[in-house]
Order: C-alpha cells, then sequence, then structure tokens
C-alpha cells in the first residue's frame, strides 16, 4: 500500500512585537543639496524629505539589524531561543553567503533557528510577513523574526542627482506568532518584471548582461543604486493603489475597516497619490516616516510602523494596510493587525 506523507498544521498568526534601529546621525537635505544642484525646497516639495539618518561605521546593516531584532524581542517578552526561523530582507547586505540571517542568530547567542535572507527590495519585508504567516499556518515554525535592515548610504553615489536626496539608513523587525484569531490577511504579491532595470545596483559584480555564460569582473567598481525615478513613480501611483485594494479584498475589508496605511515609504506624493485613489477615509492614519527618515528600502515599513504606535499608541491592536514595491518590480501587501500594547 503506498503511504501518504503526513503534514503539520498550524495556527492563524499575528504580529507579537515591533522594534526597530535608527541611525545616529541626522543630514538634513541641506548636507546634500550642493554636490546635485538641488535645493531644500526641491526636496521637501518632490518627495516630503526633510531629514534622513545615515549610519555610521559602528551601525552596520548586521548591528542595525541585530539591534532592531532585540528591540522586538524585548517587547514581544520573548527570547531568541524561542526563535524557530529568521528571515532578514535586505539588498545592501555585501557578502553572497553565508546570510546575515545565520550572521544575526550568531550574535544573538542562538545559532540554531532556520535562517535565510531574501531579496525582494523594497517589497522585502512584506514578502517576509507573507511567508512567516504561511509557515506559522502550516506548522513549519512557531516563532519567526522578520527583519528588514539595509545600509543603503554604502550603495549611493553622493553626487547622482537621481538617488542621493533618496535613500537612507536603518532596521525594523517584527515577531510574528502564533494567534487564536487571524492577525495576518493573505498576501496580494507579484512582478513586473519587464520592467526590472527600472532600479538596479549598478554595475552589478560581473558584467553578465550581454552573456549570462561569460562572467566578467566588472572593472573593480563599486555598485550603487539607480533607478529611473518618473517611470517608478507611474507604475507606484497607479498598479499599487490596485494591488493594495485586492490586499483588503481578499482579507474581506474595504478602506473603511482600516484603522491605518503603512505603505512603503518612498516619496509622500506617492503615498498621498495611493491613498487618494484608494478613497481611504480621513480617519485613516498613514505613515509618513518618509519625511523624516527617507527611504530605508525593506526597512521602510517596520521603521514606519514602529514610529506610528510610538505616535499613535491608540493604533495598538488595530487594523493596519501595508503595502511594499520595489527593484525587480515586485511587490507584496496585506492587511495585518497591528501589535498590542507591550
Ligand atoms: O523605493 C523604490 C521605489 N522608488 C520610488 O518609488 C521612487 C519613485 N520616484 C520618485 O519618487 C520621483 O520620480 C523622484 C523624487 C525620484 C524625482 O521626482 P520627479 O518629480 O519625478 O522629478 P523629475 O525626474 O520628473 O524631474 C522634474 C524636474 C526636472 O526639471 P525640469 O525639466 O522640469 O526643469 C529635473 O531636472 O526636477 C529636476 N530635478 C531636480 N531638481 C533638483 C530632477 N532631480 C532633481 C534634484 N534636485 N535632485
Amino acid at each position: 500500500m503506498t503511504k501518504v506523507i503526513s503534514t503539520k498544521s498550524g495556527t492563524e498568526s499575528q504580529i507579537l512585537a515591533v522594534g526597530s534601529y535608527r541611525p545616529k546621525r541626522i543630514v538634513p537635505n541641506s548636507e546634500i543639496v550642493d554636490r546635485i544642484d538641488s535645493s531644500d525646497e526641491w526636496i521637501q516639495q518632490r518627495t516630503g524629505i526633510e531629514t534622513r539618518r545615515f549610519a555610521g561605521s559602528d551601525e552596520t546593516v548586521l548591528d542595525m539589524a541585530t539591534w532592531a531584532a532585540e528591540a522586538a524581542l524585548k517587547k514581544a517578552k520573548l527570547a531568541i531561543s524561542d526563535i524557530d526561523t529568521i528571515i532578514v530582507a535586505t539588498i545592501t547586505f555585501p557578502f553572497q553567503a553565508p546570510s546575515a540571517a545565520t550572521a544575526i542568530l550568531q550574535r544573538l547567542g542562538h545559532p540554531k533557528a532556520a535562517a535565510f535572507d531574501i531579496n525582494a527590495a523594497c517589497a522585502g519585508f512584506s514578502y517576509g510577513v507573507a511567508m512567516a504567516h504561511d509557515f506559522i499556518k502550516s506548522g513549519t515554525s512557531k516563532h519567526v523574526l522578520v527583519i528588514g535592515a539595509e545600509k543603503i548610504s554604502d550603495f549611493t553615489d553622493p553626487n547622482d542627482r537621481a538617488t542621493a536626496f533618496i535613500f537612507a539608513d536603518g532596521a525594523g523587525a517584527v515577531v510574528i506568532g502564533p494567534s487564536r484569531d487571524a492577525g495576518i490577511g493573505p498576501v496580494e504579491w507579484g512582478s513586473d518584471a519587464d520592467s526590472r532595470d527600472a532600479i538596479l545596483m549598478n554595475p552589478s559584480w560581473v558584467d553578465i548582461r550581454d552573456n549570462e555564460t561569460q562572467l566578467t569582473k566588472a572593472g573593480g567598481k563599486w555598485p550603487n543604486i539607480s533607478q529611473e525615478g518618473q517611470k517608478v513613480f507611474r507604475w507606484a501611483v497607479f498598479s499599487m493603489s490596485k494591488a493594495a485594494l485586492k490586499a483588503l479584498d481578499s482579507a474581506g475589508l474595504t478602506v473603511n475597516d482600516l484603522d491605518a496605511f503603512i505603505p512603503h515609504q518612498a516619496n509622500i506624493r506617492i503615498i498621498e497619490t495611493m491613498a487618494k485613489e484608494m478613497d481611504m477615509p480621513e480617519s485613516v492614519v498613514i505613515a509618513d516616516d518618509i519625511r523624516t527618515n527617507g527611504n530605508t528600502s525593506a526597512a521602510s515599513i517596520p521603521l514606519a510602523m514602529d514610529a506610528l504606535l510610538d505616535k499613535h499608541p491608540e493604533l495598538h491592536g488595530k487594523l493596519a494596510l501595508l503595502i511594499g514595491y520595489g527593484a525587480g518590480l515586485v511587490y507584496a501587501g496585506q492587511v495585518v493587525r497591528l501589535p498590542e500594547k507591550p
């Protein structure tokens, strides 16, 4: 008789706590503008950014990720030994292997959990939340640490007029664990891979663009992030509000059921246009961490979530819509119940 494979079955999941780390150095627009022939006024009008933070040499991507994870664990009242899976979303950990996730586990003193990194750029955190939910639901994992951490200043050309004023550094982390009621809704995710050149780390470590079988070192040049701003802007405004509405719909909710909207912090004009396209009622609190912290890619949603809960403690335990999008182009969004007050 053919034997059947037995599987585990898990529970619903929820975000138990969020923690973050912001670099010490606050950088105003005035420190950026001269090199790129820009102005404080232009940057604020076009992006909403007033200041951002750049990490110093004593604040590596691993340092920031570890400190954000420690903050989240403390609020969740859990130890690292309670974590069985760690997912790190980053595009700025400067090693191909081994992963940032294993380095963070080692630093936190529990080198045993399942550990891996994901590259979904600015959507990486929402990808991680989706996976954590599925792992818990299927019984694969019980407590998952999802971290978004970036030190993009290491990969930004300070003379590039298209990027120098946008990108910034930081880390955010959530602990996701079992729950009786659904605390994380179905993910709405996908990509527009035909536009994968719209945001690039350029040049890559090797030059594989013409012929993937002929790997040649890219002249020893350091890769920096580049983007076609307007193209990404248009895609974000028109496609991401639709994706976010689908995420709401698949959770059986409408914008009127929401308490908070925490989209990727790329540009305040994108955030405001999305909210308008979605007919978001004024009662929904909209995260605007971009104003003081710039665009921190995979770290932007958990950083914005932590800041929002600090500013609006009444949002603990309430419903928020997340949507991340970026290089690939890729996106992911879901409704979550924000963590209860620690
Ligand atoms: O996180 C990953 C996802 N990334 C994004 O979502 C980024 C999406 N894109 C954007 O946020 C915007 O496209 C930017 C903020 C990057 C650029 O804003 P924009 O309004 O799209 O600027 P633009 O490229 O259309 O340029 C408008 C004007 C031009 O001048 P003219 O031709 O109108 O006289 C540019 O030369 O602004 C000028 N300009 C600048 N001026 C001062 C372009 N860059 C700058 C600058 N400083 N840095």
